[in-house]
Formats: structure tokens, sequence, C-alpha cells
């Protein structure tokens, strides 16, 4: 895939996201794979992105791996920790222009020098993180954050469609994973 830096290339990025996401089976299954070719899809269009992938939530608050495209990655980010439980608790896009300066930052890939991450809603509640590395300082200017902003827009649309998807985590969290389901 060639490397794609411009405006319109973005559009057309995100027009092949949109494609990508508009499966119309319902369910969460269909979504992962969705989200795999997402993954991809954007690591290997844009420059100097290590690492792109996806945490899920789950109903202790943990942010459990999905699928992603890079190094091998933490399979479990507690809560309370790091640059995606950030974006989870604000609600917002974090930008950490260098992964130094940030204290609790987890640092799975030793290539990441700068971080983006996407909170994912289904109604009003974060479900899942879009997470984005790359090897450069300060890589993710204005007009890249405002592409994943609207990269996580689409998905988050995505989530919303699925039947009970706010159910399945409070209620039958095994179907994502939950540290406590051994308890019930
Ligand atoms: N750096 C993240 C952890 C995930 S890896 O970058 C894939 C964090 O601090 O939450």
């Amino acid at each position: 895939m060639r490397s794609i830096e411009d405006n319109e290339s973005y559009e057309i990025l995100l027009e092949q996201v949109r494609g990508l996401c508009s499966d119309d089976k319902q369910s969460f299954f269909s979504l992962n794979g969705a989200l795999a070719n997402v993954s991809t899809l954007l690591r290997h269009s844009l420059e100097a992105l290590n690492w792109v992938g996806f945490y899920f939530r789950n109903k202790s608050g943990d942010l459990l791996l999905g699928p992603f495209s890079g190094e091998v990655a933490c399979g479990c980010l507690p809560a309370g920790k790091g640059v995606c439980q950030k974006a989870l608790s604000d609600k917002d896009v974090v930008n950490v222009p260098d992964v130094n300066d940030f204290p609790s930052h987890i640092a799975c890939d030793s290539k990441s020098r700068s971080e983006l991450v996407v909170p994912l809603f289904a109604s009003d509640e974060v479900v899942a993180v879009l997470d984005i590395d790359s090897s450069q300082y300060d890589h993710f200017d204005r007009n890249l954050t405002s592409l994943f902003r609207k990269t996580g827009e689409i998905i988050s649309g995505r989530f919303g469609l699925i039947p009970n998807y706010l159910d399945i985590i409070r209620i039958n969290s095994h179907y994502i994973g939950s540290s406590d389901e051994r308890d019930e």
C-alpha cells in the first residue's frame, strides 16, 4: 500500500474506513473483523505509524487488547493507568507528543515516541479506544488528529448498531473477557 499524507487523500482514506465498517451484519464478531482491517489499512496507508489497534473496555474498567497491526502488545491495560485509560476517563482524544513526558505511559513497543488515543462510544459511554503510536515525536498534527477523530466517529457508529452492546459489557462481560467473571 502507498503512503498518503494530504487532505484529499485523507478523505479517500475515510471513505475506505466507511467501506470496511459498512457490513450490515450487526454482530460483535463482524465488527471485530472490520476493526482488524481498519488497523491494517491505517498503519500501512500513513507514514511513521508503528502500532495501530483497538482496546475494548470490560465492566471492571480494564481495557483488553482487540484487533491491531504492529508488534506484540499488552493484553490488558488496567484502569487508572496509561494514555488509553486517560482517553477513556476524559471521554476525549488524548494527544501525547512525547511519551516520555506522560508519567504513567505504558510502553508496549519501544519504538513509540508519540501517541494518539481516540475514545469510541456506544450511546454516551466509552466502550473501546483506538490507539495509534508513531515512531516520531510530535507526529499527530491538526489534520492527522482530525482524520483519526473522524475515523473514531465512523467506528462509534458501528458500535452503536450492535444490539445491547452495553448490556454485553455490563452483564455478559465474558463475551469480551473480564478479570472478575469467575466471581459471578
Ligand atoms: N501506550 C498505551 C498502551 C498500549 S500500547 O501503546 C499498544 C498506554 O499508555 O495506554
